[in-house]
C-alpha cells in the first residue's frame, strides 16, 4: 500500500495532525482514542445517557476505537460493559454514534468476548466461563456486579463445534455494529481475553483443529476476521493484538513463530488495519525485545500502536514510519479535547483514578475542555 507521510512542520503541529486514509476511509488525523470500558451500561447493556456526551466530546479524534462491547450473552467478564448482540443494542449505540459522525468523528466498536476471564454471577443461571481450555487465570481478575475484583472462575473448554459457533456470534455483532451505524469493527483479540486465549500456548492447550501449532492456534482469530471481513468489508474490520502482554496471566513462550503466522494471514484478508499494543496495556512498554518493526513488514495496511504514548513518543514513532496512527487511552480519556492541547502543546488533565468505573457524570463527562 502506498506510504502516507506523516511528518508535519511547526506549522501543521506534527505527522499526528496529519489526516490519514485508512483503506478509504479518511482520518482527520493520526489521533486515536484507545478502547476503554467505562462500566456505566445497564445489566442489559444499554448505554448510561451519558455516554452520547462522552463519545461526542472526543469525537475530534481521527478514530475512535469504541469501549470493548459484548458480542454474545456469554462474552461476559466484568458489569456494566455495553452489549451488541440483541436489537435494543443496535438502539443504543445509534446516538453516542450519530453524535461522533455529527462532529465529523469516526467510531468502529470493539467487539469483546472475555473468555476465561469470567465470574459465574455474570453469566446465564448455571453456566460456567467458556474458552478454549479449561485452564484457570490464577493471575487473572474480572470485575464483579459492586465493582470489587475477584478471582476468574474455573472455565469449561468450548466444544469443537461451540468455536465455530463463536465464530458466528462475532458475525452476528459485526453486522449489528454496522445497523447501528458504526464505520467498523475492532476485534479484541488482545490482552489476554477470548480471542487471545486461542493464540497463546499458555491458555490453548486444544488438541482439535484451534489448537497445537502456531498455524492452529492463529485459526481461530483468523476465521473470524475473514467471516466478519465477508460479511461487512475487510476494510471496516480492525484487529487488536498485543504479542507481548502478560495482563489476565495469558502469553505466548514464541510470539515470534506464532505472529510469524497470524500477520500474514490477516495481510492476505486487506483488513482495515493492525492495531499493536506494545507490552502489557499501561503498564509498561515492550521489554521484551520482540520486534514490532519486523512485526509491521509483515502486514501490508495500516498500522496503529498503542501502550503508554505521550505525544513526544507518538510523533517519532511516526517520524520514523514505524506507525501509520497512534492510539491513547487514560490521555484521552481524561482530555476530551486531546487533540488541540497536541496542537497547541497544552498541559494535559490528570486522570482521576477513583471514577474510572461505574458511576455517572464524575470522571466521565466532566473532564474540563481547555480554557482559551
Ligand atoms: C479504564 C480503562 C479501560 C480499558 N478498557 C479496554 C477495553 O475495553 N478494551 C481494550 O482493548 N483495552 C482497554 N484498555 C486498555 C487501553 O485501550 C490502552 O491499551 C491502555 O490504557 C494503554 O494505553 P495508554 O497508555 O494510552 O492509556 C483500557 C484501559 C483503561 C485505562
Amino acid at each position: 500500500m502506498a506510504e502516507q507521510a506523516a511528518t508535519g512542520s511547526d506549522e501543521t503541529g506534527g505527522g499526528l495532525f496529519q489526516p490519514f486514509s485508512m483503506r478509504g476511509l479518511e482520518l482527520e488525523n493520526r489521533i486515536v482514542m484507545s478502547p476503554m470500558s467505562r462500566h456505566r451500561a445497564s445489566p442489559k447493556g444499554l448505554h448510561h445517557p451519558l455516554a452520547t456526551l462522552y463519545y461526542r466530546q472526543r469525537a475530534s479524534a481521527g478514530l475512535i476505537i469504541s469501549e470493548g462491547t459484548q458480542v454474545s450473552e456469554t462474552a461476559k467478564g466484568f458489569p456494566g460493559i455495553p452489549g451488541i448482540y440483541r436489537p435494543e443494542h443496535v438502539e443504543t449505540w445509534r446516538e453516542p454514534i450519530a453524535a461522533v459522525h455529527d462532529e465529523g468523528g469516526r467510531i468502529f466498536i470493539q467487539l469483546w468476548h472475555c473468555g476465561r476471564i469470567a465470574h459465574g454471577s455474570h453469566l446465564p443461571e448455571g453456566q460456567m466461563p467458556v474458552a478454549p481450555s479449561a485452564i484457570r487465570a490464577e493471575d487473572g481478575m474480572v470485575m464483579l456486579d459492586d465493582l470489587s475484583f475477584a478471582k476468574p472462575d474455573m472455565p469449561r473448554a468450548l466444544e469443537t463445534r461451540e468455536v465455530e459457533a463463536l465464530v458466528e456470534d462475532h458475525v452476528h455483532a459485526a453486522r449489528m455494529a454496522l445497523a447501528a451505524g458504526a464505520d467498523g469493527v475492532e476485534i479484541h483479540a488482545a490482552n489476554g481475553y477470548g480471542a487471545a486465549q486461542f493464540l497463546c500456548d499458555r491458555t490453548n492447550q486444544r488438541t482439535d483443529r484451534y489448537g497445537g501449532s502456531p498455524v492452529k492456534r492463529c485459526r481461530f482469530v483468523i476465521e473470524t476476521a475473514e467471516a466478519i471481513a465477508s460479511a461487512i468489508g475487510a476494510d471496516k474490520v480492525g484487529i487488536r493484538l498485543s504479542p507481548v502482554s502478560t495482563y489476565q496471566d495469558a502469553w505466548d513462550s514464541d510470539p515470534t513463530a506464532l505472529y510469524g503466522v497470524l500477520l500474514p494471514a490477516l495481510s492476505m484478508l486487506d483488513l482495515g488495519y493492525v492495531h499493536m499494543v506494545e507490552g502489557s496495556p499501561g503498564t509498561s512498554r515492550d521489554p521484551s525485545g520482540f520486534d514490532f518493526a519486523g512485526a509491521r513488514r509483515l502486514f501490508d495496511g495500516p498500522w496503529i500502536v498503542n501502550n503508554l504514548y505521550d505525544r513526544a513518543l507518538a510523533e517519532a514513532a511516526l517520524a520514523r514510519g514505524d506507525a501509520d496512527l497512534v492510539a491513547f487511552g487514560l490521555p484521552f480519556l481524561a482530555n476530551p479535547d486531546l487533540v488541540r492541547r497536541f496542537r497547541e502543546h497544552r498541559d494535559l488533565n490528570p486522570v482521576e483514578k477513583e471514577t474510572l468505573y461505574g458511576g455517572g457524570e464524575k470522571g466521565y463527562t466532566d473532564y474540563p475542555f481547555f480554557a482559551g
